[in-house]
């Protein structure tokens, strides 16, 4: 079927994205699933940081892509072998799709699936190949196993979780990335308990979710910092107790002072060297310090071994949230609609497809939450 959607054919263009135009949107060849595979219809597809990466090259992938990862859509068929889903169900998409028989997906971290992770760093779907040709017939790689910013896509079945129908498109695609993300760091990588302290770093739409999360999860201090001032005054208002400037001189001693030595648990979300430096500096004796954001990947943190030893520190990488996206997609929208998780308040700005650039714009100025294209 033909399908319109936003293609990057080259990254690292010159800002403004709304005259150098990194997406370009045009009518694409979209083939029929083959077995274990689900043809969806996009309805909400969210912008993200990591997206934003890919458009500026700091997240090298295969091109041409059609790129997105965080979204919900509606099933409209299913190919062979899918026999849980059917024509009408919704569902939220998952940014690494989970075979079920690795080591890694047998021993419940679904996040590090290897065929999963081997097909997305490919551009391939978990079957393999390409479903998606432009009007010259040329192959586009798909997005982590997704292509949202699409009217519609072919993914395998492991992509999808289903969700109830009582949540709305727009907010349901925030739980594909943001939500999982930023909630999944704080409560499943972090194990955050009741009464503990936390630092977020970064007030993006990840890391504000976290900062939800964290409230949800009993968190008795929560400080945000952001070198944005209208980010810290968002976290403010979203609940946080204390907002920081990491840029002070005296930021990482306002923290002590605050926590009495420093948090339990740091979670970082910028995707800075300097942050995650200042999230570790800022986490206590015997703490915790978690970093999901993504640098370049050439870019690297010194780290001293006395400390980590001396202070029995605990530095963890962040994937996914370390979430089971089938367990936790839907614990956290049932934690959302009991009105402890109020990520709608994520949602900064909607948009067309044909807009999507000024989109990316607005985020690469640093002025925006959680974006969101809507299809009709
Ligand atoms: N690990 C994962 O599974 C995963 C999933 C999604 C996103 N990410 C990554 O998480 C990061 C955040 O994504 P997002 O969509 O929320 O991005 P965003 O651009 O919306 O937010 C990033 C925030 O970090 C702030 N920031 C930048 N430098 C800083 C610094 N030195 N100190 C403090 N704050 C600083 C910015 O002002 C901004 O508010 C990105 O690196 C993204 O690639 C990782
Ligand atoms: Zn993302
Ligand atoms: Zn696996």
């Amino acid at each position: 079927m033909k399908i319109k959607a936003a293609v990057l054919y080259e990254t690292g263009k010159a800002r403004p994205y709304t005259e150098s135009g990194p997406l370009q949107i045009e009518e694409v060849y979209l083939s029929a699933p083959l077995q274990d595979e689900v043809l969806v219809k996009i309805h909400a597809a969210g912008i993200c940081h990591s997206d934003l990466s890919v458009i500026d090259g700091s997240r090298p992938r295969p091109l041409p892509m059609l790129i997105g990862h965080e979204a919900a859509g509606e099933v409209v068929e299913c190919g062979a072998g899918v026999n849980d889903l059917k024509p009408g169900d919704h569902v939220v998409f998952s940014f690494v799709p989970a075979c079920g028989h690795c080591i890694p997906c047998m021993t419940g971290r679904p996040a590090l699936c290897e065929p999963g992770a081997a097909a997305n760093t490919k551009g391939m779907l978990l079957n393999g190949g390409v479903r998606l040709k432009n009007a010259s017939l040329r192959d586009l790689q798909h997005h982590l196993g997704v292509s949202a910013f699409a009217e519609y896509t072919v993914v395998s079945r492991r992509s999808l979780v289903k969700i109830n129908k009582d949540i709305s498109y727009d907010i349901a695609a925030l739980f594909g990335c943001a939500v999982l993300t930023g909630v999944g760091a704080v409560v499943n990588t972090a194990q955050l308990h009741a009464g503990q302290t936390i630092l977020v770093v970064g007030l993006g739409g990840v890391g504000l979710a976290a900062l939800l999360g964290a409230l949800s999860a009993g968190a008795a201090t929560v400080i945000a910092a952001d070198i944005n001032a209208d980010k810290r005054a968002t976290a403010l208002a979203m609940g946080a107790h204390y907002a920081i400037d990491p840029a002070e001189p005296e930021a990482v001693q306002k923290i002590k002072d605050i926590t009495g030595g420093g948090v339990d648990i740091a979670v970082e979300f910028a995707g800075a060297v300097k942050a995650l430096e200042f999230a570790y500096a800022s986490t206590k004796r015997g703490g915790i310090t978690v970093t999901a954001g993504l640098p370049h990947p050439s870019v690297s943190f010194a780290l001293s071994p006395a400390l980590l030893v001396g202070e029995e520190r605990t530095l963890k990488g962040s994937y996914l949230g370390s979430c089971v996206p089938a367990r936790d997609i839907p614990a956290f929208i049932a934690l959302h609609q009991s009105g402890r998780l109020p990520v709608e308040r994520l949602l900064s700005h909607t948009m067309d497809l044909h807009k999507i650039n000024e989109g990316f714009e607005r985020l690469a100025a640093g002025n925006v939450l959680r974006q969101v294209v809507l299809f009709a």
